[in-house]
Order: structure tokens, then C-alpha cells, then sequence
């Protein structure tokens, strides 16, 4: 779902009854304008006098305008603050730091007990609580939008955004990126998962050790490391520690794989492994066609195992 007009977070609120009051403001004008200018072209057979011209010009416009202007403008002055980030960043309980690149999302959650978990190309966040983010990119300007909670803001390379979210309905929500960035700047999504409190500390413990698929289907780890998969893509817990592509630990049990491009099957990463440009175009993950159907199926089935 990718709506700003079906909010289930407080800033995506606010949004949507800025939208509204805009909206009928602005249609309330229009029926006026219709309407005067019916009653002048169709029913105003006399010109009026000079005195009332005089009087109107002024009143309807100037005064009228300026005053609806600015009453407008002070309304959506006065919702700006609750819209901005934590005064203090220090303040927040949960801080996701979100790094842009062409076209995905490096992902790493910190609390200040410690808790540092990395993944990518999904956002979770506990229900009812302010998460600060903090925004940068990797390369060029990008755009961080979940409609159905708020924002949006650009990722910008050498400056850090920020930006502060509060969700209030669980749900799976769509992300996507919202600044044209290259050719698949369409396909730089992410699903948004707002969880119960509890399921999100629960989820976040589980995220900061290493996944338990890591002994299942050794055949498929043994050709993750032949084919230097470690190269570009880090999975928690083993050799593979580079952070030039999306992080791999846990990917498994992400909904989506390619930045919300794909359903998470083994089918589905068989596809894109095997050819990633031919389903998003200007991916720098190489082809890897010398594969044979046995030996992708096998690293498929593990990287799935990573849960
Ligand atoms: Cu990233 Cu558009």
C-alpha cells in the first residue's frame, strides 16, 4: 500500500489533512471564481458603476487573496514543527541509518544500548515509537518516501538528512525512492513493516546474531564463497564482509528481494541472480550465466535458508 491519503503514521497524518484542507480551500475558491463569472457574463446586464469597481478591485483582488494566502500559509507554518526530527538526535530510542545507492538501500538499525543490526532494501519499525532516521547517499541524490508514514527527504551524497517517523497501525507498507536517480529508479523500493512493539524487539534480537541458515545446505554457502559473492555482499557470520552491495544476512526472510522488486522465493532469486540486469536494468551485480541450473538452484536454497 502507497498512499499519503491513507496514513498510518503521525507525520503521513498531518500530511493528509494539510492535503485536505488545501484541497477544499482551493475548490471552494474555484466555485466562488465560477460562479462570478456566470453572474457576470451571463445575468450582468448592466456595467457597474465606477464607485462599486473601485470598491471591488481593491477588496476582491487584493485583500481577499493575501488574506486567504496567508491564512493557508500560517496553517501549514504551524504544522511544520511537529513535522521536523528530534531537536536533540541523541533523544531517540531507535536510529536507522539509510544509505542510498543505484538502486538499493543500505540499512543498519542502532539503539543506544548497542544494538547494531545491518540489513538492506526493508525498513522496520516498532509501532508507537519516534525512530529517527538519518539519511545520506552513496552516490547520487536520491529520495526516501514511505507515503503511508511520512516524509519524504533526499538522500544527498556527502550530507546526512534527517528525518523522524512515528508509526501508529501495524502494516506492510511500500517505500520507494522518489527522486529520479537513473534508469531503475523505479525499481528502488522497499517494503516498510510496522510491528507491535514486542515483535519488533523480538525481531531485532533475532537480527543481531547470525542467521541460523548458515550450517543448512553447505553445497550452496561452498559456491557463495567460489563465486566471491563476498566481494560485493556481506552475510553475517561468515567470510563475506564487503558492504559494495546490499547485505545478505538474513535475506531470507526479507518479503522482497532487488529493493522490492521480487517476491522472496528461491525461483525468484535464482532469476536474479542468474541475469540481474535483464530484471533491473543498470545493476552492477555481474551475470552469472556460467552457472549451471543445479549450482544456482543450490545457492538459491541457502541464501532463502538465511532466515
Ligand atoms: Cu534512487 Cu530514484
Amino acid at each position: 500500500m502507497q498512499s499519503a491519503l491513507d496514513p498510518a503514521g503521525e507525520e503521513a497524518s498531518q500530511v493528509a489533512t494539510l492535503f485536505w484542507v488545501m484541497t477544499i480551500g482551493g475548490l471552494v475558491i474555484w466555485a466562488l471564481v465560477v460562479l462570478l463569472s456566470l453572474y457576470a457574463s451571463r445575468w450582468k446586464r448592466e456595467p457597474i458603476s465606477e464607485q462599486a469597481a473601485a470598491r471591488l478591485i481593491p477588496w476582491a483582488g487584493g485583500v481577499l487573496p493575501v488574506t486567504v494566502l496567508t491564512a493557508l500559509l500560517a496553517y501549514a507554518l504551524w504544522l511544520m514543527p511537529s513535522l521536523r526530527p528530534f531537536a536533540d538526535p541523541d533523544r531517540a530510542g531507535l536510529r536507522v541509518e539509510v544509505v542510498g545507492s543505484q538502486f538499493w538501500w543500505h540499512v543498519a538499525y542502532r539503539r543506544p544500548d548497542g544494538t547494531s543490526v545491518i540489513s538492506a532494501n526493508e525498513i522496520r519499525l516498532p509501532v508507537g515509537e519516534r525512530v529517527e532516521f538519518s539519511l545520506t547517499s552513496a552516490d547520487m541524490i536520491h529520495s526516501f518516501w514511505i507515503p503511508a508514514l511520512g516524509g519524504k527527504m533526499d538522500l544527498i551524497p556527502g550530507r546526512t538528512n534527517r528525518l523522524s517517523l512515528l508509526a501508529t497501525k501495524a502494516g506492510t507498507y511500500r517505500g520507494q525512492c522518489a527522486e529520479f536517480c537513473g534508469i531503475s529508479h523505479a525499481h528502488m523500493a522497499f517494503p516498510a513493516i510496522a510491528m507491535e512493539p514486542a515483535d519488533f524487539e523480538a525481531w531485532l534480537a533475532a537480527r543481531s546474531r547470525p542467521s541460523e541458515g548458515l550450517g543448512a545446505n553447505q553445497a550452496g554457502r561452498g559456491l557463495f564463497e567460489r563465486e566471491r559473492c563476498g566481494s560485493c555482499h556481506r552475510v553475517d557470520g561468515t567470510q563475506a564482509q564487503s558492504t559494495a552491495g546490499p547485505d545478505l544476512s538474513h535475506v531470507g526472510s526479507r518479503l522482497t528481494i532487488g529493493a522490492g522488486l521480487l517476491e522472496n522465493d528461491v525461483e525468484a532469486l535464482e532469476r536474479f541472480i542468474v541475469h540481474p540486469a535483464s530484471l533491473k536494468h543498470g545493476s552492477r551485480m555481474p551475470a552469472y550465466t556460467h552457472l549451471s541450473a543445479d549450482e544456482l538452484a543450490r545457492i538459491a536454497a541457502w541464501l532463502k535458508g538465511l532466515q
